[in-house]
């Protein structure tokens, strides 16, 4: 699947999204190695932070599935309201849980960036990181 096309299921995605608190409305598509695709977008709580960001959702989504094994995922975010065309890049916790079923050398990121899309690989996004090597 295209990149772009992983970002037009995104911006599915983020149709779907719950958040009155923020007014920041984001979509995911996670492409596993299945060639299956799952959607996630950002659920708040008036707690503020139980509020799950729109990659986990995704991500949680699909290990709750079976998935253990994927390719990249397409995030897209905005106001309510306006259209999701400037890049909208992942959070650290989300990039953390990334990091937790993806190889950082292969798996990657891929953003809108305005008409285009532009793609990053999961070691640019979390240099120097913390892993399950460290508790070895
Ligand atoms: N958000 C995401 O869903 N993903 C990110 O990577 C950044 C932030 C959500 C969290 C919150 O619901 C809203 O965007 C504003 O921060």
């Amino acid at each position: 699947m295209s990149d772009k096309e992983l970002i037009q299921i995104a911006h599915k995605a983020r149709a779907m999204s719950y958040s009155p608190y923020s007014g920041f409305s984001v979509g995911a598509a996670l492409l596993c190695k299945s060639g299956k695709v799952y959607m996630g977008c950002n659920i708040e709580n008036s707690a503020y932070s139980p509020s799950n960001c729109a990659e986990r959702t995704a991500f949680f989504t699909a290990v709750c599935a079976g998935e253990r094994e994927f390719e990249k995922i397409a995030v897209v975010g905005a106001k309510h309201g306006e259209s999701a065309e400037a890049p909208c890049a992942p959070c650290g916790v989300c990039r953390q849980v990334m990091l937790e079923f993806c190889d950082p050398e292969i798996f990657s990121v891929v953003l809108q960036n305005g008409n285009d899309t532009r793609s990053y690989l999961l070691k640019e996004l979390i240099p120097a990181s913390f892993t399950s090597d460290n508790l070895k």
